[in-house]
């Protein structure tokens, strides 16, 4: 952080978006094509992004902004690496896709064979369709149907893991949106993360019936929530001693917290191994592919090989794999150096300028990943979704669109990670650093939250 850093003093030009954003709602509910693009935790008009380059957006209007978004994690390498689109390019020219087995896809599972701990792997196309598909599997190996998730965690849109607790413990959950039929979330139970009260006594009751409980490796869902010491192990262990599988969802985590994921960071150190991974985002190299593996033997129920469904018209799309693999192959020990270095010098930035600012939050990281909770003076952590959602959202609000309005873009909810890449140079973090201290200063001018209404 070595550069002056330009100050942005007039507003951004929105028009084009606004156009866009008008048209677009004619056309597609809520104008947007995943919910959180649509800014309505946070208010405003979206921006529509015209094109990327390393650590930078540009908008439809010709705003830069800092992303400190990464497309929600898959651009670990910065956006359009050059060696990424010259592989993309190559690809493309050779045709887009066949709808039979090619090279990359083989070379792409051999990269995450050698780089994780699963001894096999399936391509799908997106995080959804690897946590469906894993939990079928689970429960084809198994022959049970209950699977144990947690509260906060975000495994893609699958209608059994859109659910919320029941009202106790142990008993069954409830959809979490309409359309999800009651059938569908009664073989779930959802427990609150990082307890493992809740989860010996959901064994004890159910043990025998538990298919196998699913969790995200690291939260970063309800922003930032790491596991806490050997929660990990004490899921794998207590699966193992139950007949249920763990399944470790490293959508968000894989290849971008460790050269092979949260089970670099706390697998490998605490020794335990999942049953079976789910892997997106940072695999697809910014296009639509996904994974999920794991033991040879579980792998090996899946069709053609075993009597477990599951296919895919574009699984393992050479364009998609050839992206992916290319990324994978440049994420070097050295960019994970670079990230990490990077994420705690931000971090420390961010405590300082909200300091002086007196703006209470929290900081919460795993590995590169962090986020910031705007919770108040007496909360010290935030280990599960209770505590996370005490936030003071109306706080998240102005510090957003302040740092928006000074080129910063950030993810247009209190409750997500902030995303790095290793394109985020001095150049680029200077550009946040500076913004830091007028958005903080904006936030800290919200009130506190009144108690009971957070
Ligand atoms: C941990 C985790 N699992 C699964 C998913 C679903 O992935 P996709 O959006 O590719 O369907 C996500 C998406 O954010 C995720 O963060």
């Amino acid at each position: 952080m070595s550069q002056p850093a330009p100050s942005s003093a007039s507003p951004l030009v929105t028009s084009a978006s606004g156009d866009l954003f008008a048209r677009a709602q004619a056309v597609t509910p809520g104008g947007v094509n995943s919910p959180v693009r649509a800014f309505n935790a946070v208010g405003g008009t979206p921006r529509f992004i015209e094109s990327a380059r390393g650590p930078y957006l540009t908008d439809v209007d010709g705003n830069e902004y800092v992303d400190l978004v990464a497309s929600w994690g898959p651009m670990l390498l910065g956006h359009a690496h050059p060696e990424v689109l010259g592989a993309v390019s190559e690809a493309v020219a050779r045709g887009t896709s066949y709808g039979t087995p090619t090279r990359p896809e083989v070379e792409l599972a051999e990269e995450i064979v050698a780089r994780t701990p699963v001894e096999k792997v399936r391509l799908v196309s997106s995080g959804t369709e690897a946590t469906m598909s894993a939990i079928r599997l689970a429960r084809g190996f198994t022959g049970r149907e209950l699977v144990v998730k947690f509260a906060g965690c975000y495994h893609g849109h699958v209608d059994s893991l859109l659910a919320s607790a029941g009202s106790g413990l142990a008993t069954f959950a409830v959809p979490g949106t309409p359309g999800v039929p009651a059938a569908s979330t009664a073989a779930t139970l959802v427990l609150p993360y990082n307890d493992t009260g809740a989860v010996e006594a959901v064994f004890e009751e159910h043990g025998d019936a538990i298919a196998c409980v699913i969790t995200e490796a690291a939260p970063g869902n309800m922003g930032v929530v790491p596991p806490a010491p050997a929660f990990n192990a004490f899921l794998a262990e207590t699966c193992t001693r139950h007949g249920a599988l763990f399944v470790s969802d490293e959508v968000m985590t894989g290849f971008r917290v460790t050269r092979s994921g949260q089970w670099g960071l706390d697998g490998a150190v605490e020794g335990w191994r999942p049953d079976l991974v789910t892997f997106g985002k940072v695999m697809g190299g910014g296009f639509p592919a996904a994974a999920f593996g794991g033991r040879a033997d579980v792998m090996g129920m899946l069709s053609p090989e075993g009597p477990v469904y599951q296919a895919g018209t574009l699984s393992g799309n050479p364009v998609a794999t050839t992206a992916g693999l290319a990324t994978l192959r440049l994420a070097t020990d050295e960019v994970y150096r670079h990230l990490d270095t990077t994420s705690l010098a931000l971090q420390e930035e961010v405590g300082k300028a909200f300091r002086a600012a007196g703006l209470p939050h929290l900081v919460q990281s795993n590995g590169n990943m962090f986020s910031v909770f705007f919770v108040e003076e007496d909360v010290t952590a935030v280990p599960n979704f209770e505590v996370a959602s005490t936030q003071n959202l109306e706080r998240f609000k102005v510090f957003f669109h302040a740092m928006l309005e000074q080129g910063v873009y950030l993810p247009p909810s209190a409750f997500e990670a902030w995303f790095l890449s290793a394109a985020h140079d001095d150049r680029a973090l200077d550009r946040v650093v500076a913004a830091l201290p007028a958005a903080a200063r904006a936030a800290a001018a919200v009130p506190a939250t009144p108690e009971g209404a957070r």
